[in-house]
């Protein structure tokens, strides 16, 4: 089962006018990267746990059989939180499970861990891995027989004595759903996990497997970057193999491409552009003379003017840049807005969709 009820309200304007499962991710929506993850592993029935915009999300990834995969949709009443979505969904689920949060794009080896979880006779398995700062995560201590020790979501700095956090992967018993009241909102990670340590719960540490929560406009333009360079295992690599050009794009002579980036579907590019590193060109966009781009991402239909340059940034779907425009520092541009010449948005700036933003009014 995949938890994909929060908000993702740090990814907006991305995520203002569709939830953060369908955001897109170099050529397809972040989920298609889990669902394809987990059917690598052999997992094929998915049960998709929703509280939010959950219409657009079955119009978009329908019954999965596109990536492999059989979805059920649950849709709460009104968010039940992480154990809370769990137990509402509870007659779909097997005596064994996996249940992954809905935001981290990782290859990290589910069969592995399933192999550990059975070793051990645990009830749960929590997928480990380290990362360099884990206050915003779900700091897990181990013990020598990789039983959890303690488990502190959103540790304080001095309470930080290990590197390793809850990668939001988990197999499960379904004895878990004991521990959960019906009903109402319930945190697996602040009402669960303490009462299982001691008492089942086991981690399982994948190090040197590529692990990321995307929902941060740093790390979804970082994520990009890495699905491009192939440091993480995606399809995006198998495709990349001909080469970063979509064949029905159209590429004016002394275009620079490189290989770590896409143009896709039907995208023009006039004389003298550069994609650099990390860029996405997404499907039917047009963009004029004399532009660089450096690990930014424009989605469908975005236009860009001559002269612009375009680093760590995003682009919404149909916006379009005026003359001269330089965007960079996270700077993200809501679909269908526009922006006139001469502008300079960088330092996180957000513009809305469907915003007008006159010629030469910010420097920022
Ligand atoms: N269906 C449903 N209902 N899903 C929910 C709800 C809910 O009420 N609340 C949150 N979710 C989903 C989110 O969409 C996300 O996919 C997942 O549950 C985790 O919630 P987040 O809000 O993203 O939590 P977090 O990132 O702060 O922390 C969690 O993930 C970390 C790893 O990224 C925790 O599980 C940490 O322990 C963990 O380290
Ligand atoms: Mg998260």
């Amino acid at each position: 089962m995949i938890l994909v009820g929060g908000q993702g309200t740090r990814l907006r304007p991305l995520t203002t006018n569709r939830p953060k499962p369908l955001v897109p991710l170099v050529d397809r929506p972040f989920m298609a990267y889990m669902l394809e993850w987990v059917a690598t592993h052999g997992i094929t029935d998915v049960v998709m746990c929703c509280g939010f915009l959950a219409d657009s999300m079955v119009e978009a990834l329908g019954d999965g059989s596109r990536f492999g995969v059989q979805l059920t949709w649950v849709e709460e009443p009104e968010p039940r939180g992480t154990a809370g979505a769990l137990k509402f969904a509870q007659e779909h689920l097997h005596d064994r499970f996996v249940m992954l949060n809905g935001d981290v794009l990782t290859d990290l080896d589910l069969s592995a861990q399933i192999a550990h979880h059975e070793q051990a006779g645990a009830t749960g398995t929590l997928a480990l891995v380290p990362v360099e700062d884990p206050t915003s995560y779900g700091l897990v201590r181990l013990n020598g027989d990789s039983s959890v020790e303690g488990f502190l979501e959103k540790p304080n700095p001095d309470e930080i004595d290990t590197d390793l956090i809850s990668a939001g992967a988990y197999v499960l018993e379904r004895s878990v759903l004991d521990l959960i009241p019906d009903g109402r909102m319930v945190s697996i990670e602040r009402e669960v996990w303490p009462r299982l340590v001691g008492d089942g719960l086991y981690g399982c540490v994948h190090r040197g497997a590529y692990w990321m929560d995307i929902g941060t406009p740093h790390r979804y333009l970082e994520g990009t970057a890495d699905i491009l360079a192939g440091r993480v295992r995606t399809q995006v690599t198998e495709r990349l193999k001909d080469g970063p050009v979509d064949p029905s794009a159209t590429v004016a002579p002394g275009v620079i491409v490189d290989r770590a980036s896409l143009v896709d579907r039907g995208a023009v590019l006039g004389p003298r552009v550069t994609i650099g590193e990390g860029s996405v060109v997404g499907a039917g966009v047009r963009i004029d003379e004399d532009v660089i781009l450096e690990n930014a991402v424009l989605l469908d239909g975005a236009t860009v003017a001559s002269g612009c340059r375009l680093r760590d940034c995003v682009v919404g779907s149909g916006a379009r840049i005026d003359r001269g425009t330089h965007l960079s520092d996270a700077a993200m541009i809501g679909d269908g807005a526009t922006i006139g010449a001469n502008n300079v948005l960088a330092r996180g700036i957000r513009i809305a969709p469907g915003a007008n933003l006159p010629a030469g009014s910010i420097r920022f």
